[in-house]
């Protein structure tokens, strides 16, 4: 880990602001990286989405905190910062705060809010389930209200974080709301709290955070001033991005990397670094377009409860494994096998929501789309290990729209996007398990090739390849 911490400052030596984004639809191991890299860092930010977020990482002595709207710096006592476009839910926010003291057991670090923010209300959720209880193709939300809360937002209808503490601007914005809101709240079967009840448990708990509520762009660029190094944390991805993403199934963020200015406040001039964190089979939960995907959408969601005997560790589950590996190496499995092989085998199963992630196969053009995107500095690739023993890899090369291949970075229109024929090559794989390996050198020579033939056809240098779910199965190349 040593030898892994001092290729790390090189790396980061000139670096001030660093983005970490996700390349697919979420899920991606950006917690993974966040744990690796944020060491090197001293502010961490979130500036997009809310608690539908779900990053896992470490503290030094091993202990596990998954956070959902804290940035994850505070394993790492890091000063953790939840930026401007980041939505956010007092209540959540102080249950995330106690669950990471029990674990951390000890004071947290510093935890700033943005008095700007996005405040959730019972009304956001109400309005969510009316909206989504109406559409014909569902989002498949988290249910975590993000999308009334950017909406409403966006209408000027929405309470912020700063006015939990002027009750009376509470009221009255909580008033138009539910005025505005009404005739959809009165068709659902469900009790509507009045105005007056939220404000009053709204405010009772507010002294809880009173400290903590800053201007986040002013105090952001004090840090820079200072030299601080900052981390953004993205959340989602560039998939789920409003504007960039698969509209309308997206979620209601700006989750690609120019998200991170608008998000903080502060100039897109300081955004010069980022990593797009891309998963070497990209996953998908929810609804919405994923073209490399292998098997059906709802059924892959669904795999997961059908069969729980294959999500926990045992003879069952090995014996799965190895008798489909076995039969994809024979080339006799389907599309539907393999999905489901590599399901259980990365365990792809949502951190939020516990709903199954359906799996693609490794799609280039998206990666390209999502470089042009984000220009990142470098990828990290998570997941390599997911193709140990698969001696031949189906790659998607190309998309085929309307007869016509498509340059690279270029998609249709996000409603069409599900009429793309993806081209596929078969790469050659490799057989030797590479889960644990930290070290380039000991990769085996296929996997090395792989990795320098994709990061030639993205653009961008890998810089990051996960080889398994252990803190130090990373390898940390020479780019
Ligand atoms: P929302 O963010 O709850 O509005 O959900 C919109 C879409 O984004 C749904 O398809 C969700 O499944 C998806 N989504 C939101 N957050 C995440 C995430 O962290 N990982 C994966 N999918 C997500």
């Amino acid at each position: 880990m040593d030898y892994q911490r001092e290729k790390l400052k090189k790396i980061f030596n000139q670096t001030q602001v660093l983005t970490v984004v996700g390349g697919n639809w979420g899920d991606e191991g950006k917690g993974k990286v966040i744990d690796l890299v944020m060491s090197e860092f001293d502010v961490i930010v979130r500036f997009s989405g809310g608690a539908n977020a779900g990053h896992t990482v470490f503290t030094p002595d091993g202990k596990k905190l998954v956070s959902h709207l804290i940035p994850c710096g505070l394993a790492a006592r890091k000063i953790c910062v939840l930026g401007r476009g980041e939505f956010f839910n007092l209540e959540l926010f102080l249950k995330e705060l106690e669950d990471s003291r029990a674990v951390l057991q000890e004071d947290l670090a510093p935890v700033y809010v943005d008095f700007g923010s996005p405040l959730w209300t019972p009304y956001h959720a109400l309005f969510e389930s009316y909206i989504e209880g109406r559409r014909q193709g569902k989002i498949g939300t988290t249910s975590k209200g993000i999308g009334p809360l950017e909406g409403l937002y966006r209408l000027r209808l929405s309470p912020v974080v700063g006015m939990l503490f002027e009750p009376k601007i509470l009221r009255r914005n909580l008033g138009i709301l539910y005025d505005v809101l009404k005739p959809c709240l009165e068709t659902m079967n469900e009790a509507v709290p009045t105005p007056d009840e939220i404000v009053s448990s709204l405010v009772a708990r507010a002294e809880e955070i009173k400290s903590k509520v800053i201007d986040t762009g002013y105090f952001l660029q004090e840090q820079l001033q200072a030299g601080k190094k900052l981390m953004m944390e993205g959340a989602q991805a560039t998939g789920l991005d409003a504007y960039w993403g698969t509209y309308p199934f997206v979620s209601s963020g700006n989750s690609a990397a120019g998200g991170a200015a608008v998000g903080t406040g502060l100039p897109p001039s300081v955004f010069d670094t980022a990593i797009l964190v891309a998963k070497t089979l990209p996953t998908r939960v929810g609804n919405g377009p994923q073209p490399s995907e292998m098997w059906e959408r709802l059924a892959a969601m669904e795999f997961p409860k059908a069969h729980p005997e294959l999500f926990v560790k045992g003879k069952e589950r090995d014996e799965f494994l190895s008798s489909m590996l076995a039969k994809i190496n024979q080339g006799k499995a389907d599309n539907v096998e393999m999905s489901q092989y590599f399901q259980v085998l990365g365990d792809e199963r949502g951190a939020t929501t516990g709903r199954g992630r359906s799996v693609g196969f490794l799609d280039i053009p998206w990666l390209q789309y999502a470089v042009r995107i984000n220009r990142p500095k470098w990828l990290a690739l998570t997941r390599f290990d997911m193709l140990s023993g698969i001696k031949t890899v189906p790659v998607v090369m190309q998309y085929k729209f309307q007869g016509e291949i498509l340059p690279p970075g270029k998609l249709p229109p996000a409603w069409q996007l599900a009429e793309v024929e993806t081209i596929k090559e078969n790469w050659e794989g490799f057989e030797e398990n590479i889960g644990g390996i930290s070290e380039e050198s000991k990769l085996p020579k296929i996997a090395r090739d792989f990795i320098s033939r994709l990061e030639k056809l993205v653009g961008v240098p890998i810089l990051l390849v996960g080889t398994g779910p252990g803190r130090g199965d990373m390898v940390i190349r020479q780019v």
